[in-house]
């Protein structure tokens, strides 16, 4: 009798054992891959599963179904195309996007300047402009997206921690009254703007399909509110065009004012002496083509290699987690040289910069960004200028946000979540 509990005691603690013993094998199978060569490997090679793996905390916190978190190929193609198609625009088009954002930050303007946190600022102009110049929303907009650009961030935020247990369901319902039910926020009628339709329509008949064949997406199991959702396609634009914009600022404005605190005068290359100049000839045709000659061009390629809007590219192979550390790839020393943490634009006069092996701000291989070419450059390029055409930003607020960079004003800006959190500018209407 004795001998039978010692022995399901002993069991039962073997039990628990193997399983800390699982868990701590599993959470240790992660490698970080700094080396481009062996990076450029493992993203041609790596198939769509190796990302959608890593990418269910996404699923978990926003409740989406995309390219990101669905594992079927075929979804991801035709979600691909939809995108491809819609983000072709034509000179006329361009044209509308570049006065949307013009109109956006107008708006702002006009509703607060003065001290304002720079994060939340730039965040709702970029989510207002992505909102109506890509995907077709209204003038209503303004009232209702106030408060998303905190909800995204803080589910962003929970999706990172390990093993969080705690429900998103309020924050998501909020989501959800804002976007899931796209009728709350009037669109146009305009088809061929109508991105959230198209996607929804698609995602119906991935739906339908999923329904035909399970195994196709069994474990990664979508319900069709996480297929229609527009945060399909809000989410991929957005979150990485906020922080384009932001580092962009941070570089062209908020450094001279660190410096100019610390009694130095900012050496300007011809980039950043020229950026009148480039703004206002760049405001006067906005469009990719246009975008090419223009300096703005290594401005936004310079920021994307220095502060990386996607920092990490995860892929499971095998079992083990990838993590690729772009913006490690993306300062080396040895490629990019001694000045490899300063914010030097003229080094992509030299082509070889953006055909470099060590720069994959938008990824490579063939689940590459769609928007890496033309779109998300031009967009980038265009916020950049309706901000620093409209407005001023003339001081900091001397808080812990900045100190580290008031003692070292050469410092490269800290590029994560919550690095600015408490940045405060003052900003002040441009008088032209
Ligand atoms: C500067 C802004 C942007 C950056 C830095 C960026 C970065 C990236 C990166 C690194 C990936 C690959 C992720 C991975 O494989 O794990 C990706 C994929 C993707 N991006 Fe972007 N992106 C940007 C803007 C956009 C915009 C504006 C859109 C939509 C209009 C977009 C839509 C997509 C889509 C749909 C994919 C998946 C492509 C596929 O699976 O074939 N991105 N992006
Ligand atoms: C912001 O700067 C402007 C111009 O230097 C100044 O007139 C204004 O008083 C400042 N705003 C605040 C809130 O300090
Ligand atoms: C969305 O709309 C549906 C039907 O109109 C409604 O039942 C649901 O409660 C709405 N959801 C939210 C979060 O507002
Ligand atoms: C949009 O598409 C529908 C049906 O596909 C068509 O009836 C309608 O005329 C189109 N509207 C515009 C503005 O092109
Ligand atoms: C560009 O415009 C800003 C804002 O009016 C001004 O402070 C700055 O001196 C101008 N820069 C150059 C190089 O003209
Ligand atoms: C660019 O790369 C090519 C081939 O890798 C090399 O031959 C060429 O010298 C490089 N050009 C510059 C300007 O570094």
């Amino acid at each position: 009798m004795f001998d039978i509990i010692t022995f399901l005691v002993i069991l039962f603690l073997f039990a628990v054992y193997c399983k800390k013993l699982k868990a701590h094998y599993l959470t240790s199978q992660n490698s970080f891959i700094t080396n481009a060569d062996e990076a450029h490997k493992i993203l041609i090679d790596s198939d769509l599963l190796s990302r959608v793996i890593p990418n269910q905390r996404l699923k978990k916190s926003f409740q989406i179904s995309n390219p990101f978190t669905n594992p079927s190929e075929e979804y991801r193609k035709k979600f691909v195309k939809v995108i491809h198609k819609t983000i072709k625009f034509d000179d006329p088009k361009w044209r509308n996007f570049a006065n949307i954002a013009l109109e956006v930050v107008n708006n702002e303007r006009i509703l607060k300047t003065g001290f304002i946190e720079i994060v939340p600022w730039i965040q709702k102009i970029t989510l207002s402009v992505v909102l109506r110049g890509y995907l077709g929303f209204d003038t209503n907009i303004y009232d209702v997206i106030s408060d998303i650009p905190k909800i995204i961030n803080d589910l962003w935020l929970k999706s990172k921690e390990y093993n969080n247990k705690e429900s998103n369901q309020q924050s998501i319902s909020l989501l959800q009254k804002y976007f899931y039910n796209t009728t709350s926020i009037s669109q146009t009628e305009d088809n061929d703007t109508n991105v959230i339709k198209e996607i929804s329509k698609i995602a119906q008949e991935h739906l339908d399909h999923f329904h035909e064949s399970p195994q196709t997406t069994s474990g990664f199991i979508s319900t069709a509110d996480e297929l229609k959702t527009p945060l399909n396609i809000v989410l991929p634009a957005y979150e990485t065009m906020w922080r384009v914009l932001l580092y962009a600022i941070l570089e062209i404005k908020v450094r001279e004012i660190l410096l100019t605190k610390n009694n130095l005068k900012m050496e300007k290359n011809i980039y950043l002496k020229n950026i009148n100049n480039s703004i206002d000839t760049f405001l006067k045709n906005p469009s990719d083509s246009t975008l090419k000659n223009n300096q703005l061009n290594f401005i936004v390629k310079e920021t994307l290699r220095l502060y990386p809007a996607t920092r990490h590219i995860h892929r499971t192979l095998n079992g083990k987690d990838n993590t690729i550390d772009v913006e490690a790839i993306q300062r080396d020393h040895t490629v990019w040289g001694d000045d490899a943490l300063c914010f030097k634009p003229e080094r992509f006069e030299n082509p070889n910069a953006s055909s470099s092996a060590s720069y994959i701000p938008f990824s490579i291989g063939k689940m590459k960004c769609i928007a890496a070419d033309k779109f998300a450059p031009t967009v980038a390029a265009i916020l950049i200028s309706a901000i620093l055409s409209s407005v001023d930003i003339v001081d900091v607020i001397e808080n812990e946000a900045i100190e580290k960079y008031l003692k070292n004003p050469h410092l490269p800006f800290e590029n994560h979540r919550l690095a600015f959190d408490k940045m405060i500018v003052n900003v002040t209407t441009r008088l032209n």
